[in-house]
């Protein structure tokens, strides 16, 4: 097949819609969203995070695909481009070039999680989770911590299928899969929904996730709201910049967002909510960390009728899920050295994916040999790279496009690219220019101390 060339446009509507959700739905709904749940306090945690999916989300969505379908580039040169045009600072660069190396970062974590997914496909192949109680589940996740070798083996396998598909053009392939792929997800969801619904104690997760409680709203919880509503929708770095630059003219990028945005906070919502109904049941703790989906899923699937089958399919799912997502993190800084450089489109896409591979050894470490090592204030590496990133670097990322979009771009060439009614811009240019930077602030200038408490 041959290489797309860079300024390929998707097909059609719905190409961008499916590869923009198959990049906003991954890991960070079925894997982070319910353990993050847990360790900030459940209801205050998921209140916040749909506050933030509104307020900033999906505003900030419709800036990402604007400005790249406006620049037309990578996220980096995409920037100097859009700044020179509105005869701004070139600095404005510098919020694309941390965007690619911010993706990279994201990758080196985001691989060495899909390699857990992928090893539990085998899992749950095997009939290990038949009739297994609590603490056969828990052993047999710490069992595959434990191994460096093991984890290191399925890091590197789910890096070379994100390099392999970014190689060949994100097009081809996994695009048209992921439009058969997203949908059964979805369906296998709402059965492990259904599944706990009846078998495990919904009410109880129901309380836990939606009763509103303010009082445990703290600083900490409501930036990793934030830094999360960034992660899962893929926003902060450019990946939806780069997507956005392969998007046509005459797309509504709103109705195109809102979607996406739906979508996604939908299947966090489910996987939280099938998660804890089990997490309850079994009397498991909720604030476990990482490990949650792996400590409780397999149990259900251990003793529903068909679980084998279902269990099976669920971690390939969530599989496609995570591939589907790890591509956007490099393809920034794949366009980015493509467009820059006489290197090959696939060439990049290889050197990159070395470099997060080799990063990435030492996130697969941090869960093993080297559990005690602590890089900033007691958090491990992988902690350290996941904290960074989630909740300052993407969320600063952000800032700086709705700063940039909001008040330096000319408003003409906002309008033209939005193609918005006059009083649905309005709004959204009032939110893009006051409401996000303030809520981001807000959040950041409370949790070093400087706000509140
Ligand atoms: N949104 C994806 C998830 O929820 C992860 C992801 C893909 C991402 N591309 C990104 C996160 C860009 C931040 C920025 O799993």
């Amino acid at each position: 097949m041959s290489e797309p060339s860079m300024r390929s446009a998707w097909s059609n509507r719905w190409t961008f819609i499916m590869a923009t959700a198959g990049s906003a739905i991954g890991l960070g709904n079925i894997w982070k969203f319910p353990y993050m749940t847990g360790v900030n306090g459940g209801s205050a945690f998921v209140l916040v995070f749909l506050g933030c999916i509104l307020l900033v989300g999906i505003p900030l969505m419709m800036c990402e695909i604007m400005l790249g379908r406006r620049a037309q580039k990578n996220p980096a040169d995409g920037m100097l481009h859009l700044a020179r045009e509105a005869s701004a600072s070139p600095h404005w660069r510098w919020v694309g070039l941390i965007g690619v190396l911010t993706g990279v970062l994201i990758l080196t974590f985001y691989s060495v999680i899909g390699g857990w997914v992928i090893r539990y496909i085998l899992h749950a192949l095997a009939g290990d989770f038949d009739g297994a109680n609590s603490t056969i589940i828990g052993n047999m996740f710490s069992g595959m911590l434990a191994s460096a070798s093991s984890l290191l083996f399925w890091h590197t396998l789910f890096t070379a299928m994100t390099v392999w598909v970014v190689a060949r053009g994100v097009n081809h392939g996994l695009e048209k899969a992921s439009k058969i792929l997203m949908p059964s997800l979805f369906v296998i969801l709402l059965l492990l929904l259904i599944y706990s619904m009846v078998e495990g104690d919904f009410g109880r997760a129901l309380d836990f996730m939606f009763t509103p409680d303010f009082s445990k709203v703290t600083p900490q919880a409501a930036l990793s709201a934030l830094g999360h509503a960034f992660f899962s929708l893929s926003l902060g770095m450019g990946a939806v910049m780069v997507y956005g630059s392969y998007l046509q003219r005459h797309v509504s990028i709103a109705r195109t967002s809102f979607y996406i945005a739906i979508a996604d906070t939908l299947v966090a919502l489910l996987a939280g909510l099938t998660i804890y109904a089990l997490v309850f049941k079994h009397q498991l703790d909720p604030s476990a960390g990482p490990g949650l989906i792996f400590q409780t899923l397999p149990l259900a699937f251990g003793q529903m009728w068909g679980g084998q089958v279902v269990g099976t399919l669920f971690f390939i799912l969530v599989t496609f899920a995570a591939w589907t997502s790890s591509i956007s993190l490099i393809e920034p800084a794949t366009a980015w050295i493509t467009e820059n450089t006489s290197v090959s489109r696939s060439a990049a896409a290889y050197l990159i994916g070395f470099c997060t591979w080799l990063l990435g050894i030492s996130v697969v470490l941090s869960f093993n040999i080297w559990q005690d090592v602590q890089i900033i204030s007691g958090l491990g590496i992988f902690d350290t790279l996941d904290k960074l990133t989630t909740t300052i670097l993407l969320p600063l990322g952000g800032l700086m496009m709705a700063l940039f979009a909001g008040w330096v771009m000319r408003t003409q060439h906002v309008r033209e690219e939005l193609g918005l009614q006059p009083r649905t811009y309005a709004i959204w240019r009032f939110i893009i220019r006051y409401i996000s930077p303030l809520a981001i602030t807000v959040i950041f200038l409370s949790l070093i101390g400087l706000i509140g408490s």
